[in-house]
């Protein structure tokens, strides 16, 4: 059998002929290590051992019913935590992860293990009477080699197991202490491969560098099922969100929203209203989108401040918006609706610090930049939805029937909508009117109408 060098980079699993000193996929330096691989040959057929291949008829079904926990996580997974999924779970020290998790843990059906390194037994059991949790449900250990835990899994049997925290664990069969690159790449996969044998479900929680990166190899994020980051909201320090990077079990659009008290994490049940300052969207420079998360509509307020420029490049700064984009849209309006904005500063924000990735917030925030330049606020009660071409159409966006259910329930009358929008739910919400555009110089004619 033939042996063979390969080099494999120790961030992000990239396998190489050659060792570099940096790693072309993931740009991490000194990362490439050598490793022994026993290549098998065409020629060496029968040397291996067998691998059977099963009809997919006589493959055994396993649970795939999701465990329900609290509202809001479940939410984000995609409607409840799947047996057998591993979720990867990070943030920053204090964002509240073990809160959050010892809350899922108590809230499950079924056996629940916290396996927390990080904590002593004690101060877990003080947290667990102070979010009123039933003691009796949960079980916890504060073991930190993967070995052990193992064999411990294996006796308890339990439906749902966490990890608090995966670079806190180690594996006896390498050396290195917990934390290190190839201690946590080791444990991730022992722990996920006995999940996965098992069909039992497992959080793990991964804390992250300054950069906000989860900190250890790469390669775990493509390891586990699902990446949750769970971060603090930049303008309201009460509130949590908590965002799905991957999911393989549920949609990338989701958020949860979280209220943080004495008792624990609370599930913000209305999101719009945390989201949304002005409450109407009806101040200069401000206009409503209704963004989609998962599947439901969310209401977030964009502001923008246009002022004269005293500098040679003139400002533009933008919070939860792309900024290549809002460059976009504003060489759109210069180019065809006579507004100059090369010669002014512009700030862009989108209030609650929500991220919106969404062509269809293109017109919503067009019209926020129209209306701070014209100086004229928006109707009351209406929102924006629409994509803009680079030659100023406005074009239709998708799932504007779970953007109008929201829009309705939050009391908006009021919706400016591309004019070639197929809209099949009309009679659903005969008090919503729609306003149609073609071009974006209509909607500065509507804005300057606004004023009337
Ligand atoms: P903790 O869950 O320990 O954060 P992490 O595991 O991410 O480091 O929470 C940090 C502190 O905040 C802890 O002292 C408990 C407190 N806390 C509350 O009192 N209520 C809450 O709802 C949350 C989330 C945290
Ligand atoms: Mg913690």
């Amino acid at each position: 059998m033939s042996v063979k060098s390969v080099f494999m980079c120790n961030q992000c699993g990239e396998v190489s002929q050659k060792w570099a000193g940096k790693c072309v996929n993931c740009s991490a330096w000194g990362s490439i290590e050598e490793s022994k691989s026993a290549l098998a040959r065409v020629d060496n057929v029968g040397m291996h051992g067998h691998v059977k291949f099963d009809r997919l008829s006589s493959v055994p079904i396993e649970n795939t019913i999701r465990m329900m926990s609290v509202k809001e996580f479940d939410h984000v997974c995609g409607g409840g935590i799947v047996p057998g999924g591993v979720i990867l779970v990070a943030g920053e020290p204090g964002a509240g992860k073990s809160t959050l998790l010892l809350q899922v843990c108590g809230s499950v059906e079924g056996l629940a293990v916290y396996i927390s390194a990080e904590e002593s037994m004690s101060q877990i059991r003080a947290r667990a009477e102070r979010l009123g949790l039933d003691l009796d449900k949960i079980c916890c250990t504060s073991a930190s080699h993967v070995e052990m835990i193992i064999d411990a899994l294996s006796t308890h049997k339990p439906d749902l197991v966490i990890v608090d925290s995966i670079q806190t664990i180690s594996s006896r069969q390498i050396e290195g202490g917990a934390g290190t690159i190839n201690q946590i790449k080791m444990c991730t996969n022992i722990l996920i491969d006995w999940a996965k044998k098992h069909n039992v479900a497992m959080i793990m929680v991964g804390h992250v560098t300054k950069e906000g990166m989860i900190a250890g190899p790469k390669i775990v994020e493509h390891m586990v099922d699902t990446v949750l980051y769970f971060q603090s909201d930049n303008t309201h320090d009460n509130l949590r969100i908590l965002r799905a990077m991957k999911n393989r079990f549920g949609s990338m659009d989701a958020i949860g929203v979280f209220e943080v008290t004495q008792r624990g994490l609370i599930s913000v049940n209305n999101i719009s209203q945390a989201f949304v300052q002005s409450g109407v969207g009806d101040n200069i420079g401000s206009s409503i989108f209704v963004a989609t998360d998962g599947n439901r509509g969310l209401i977030v307020e964009m502001q923008a401040l246009i002022s004269k420029s005293y500098l040679q490049f003139p400002r533009r700064s933008v919070v939860g918006w792309d900024l290549s984009r809002l460059s976009m849209i504003c060489a759109i309006i210069e180019k065809n609706c006579k507004i100059t904005l090369s010669n002014k500063d512009i700030y862009f924000n989108v209030i609650g610090g929500m991220k919106i990735n969404d062509p269809a917030a293109d017109l919503p925030a067009a019209a926020a930049i129209i209306s701070s330049y014209l100086e004229i606020p928006l109707r009351a009660k209406t929102c924006a939805l629409g994509e803009i071409s680079l030659a100023g159409d406005i074009r239709p966006f998708n799932k504007l029937d779970i953007r109008l259910i929201s829009a309705v329930n939050f009391g908006l009358h009021n919706v400016i909508i591309p004019d070639n929008q197929q809209i099949a739910e009309k009679n659903l919400c005969p008090n919503i009117q729609f306003i149609n555009l073609t071009k974006i110089n209509d909607l500065v004619s509507y804005i300057q109408k606004c004023k009337i």
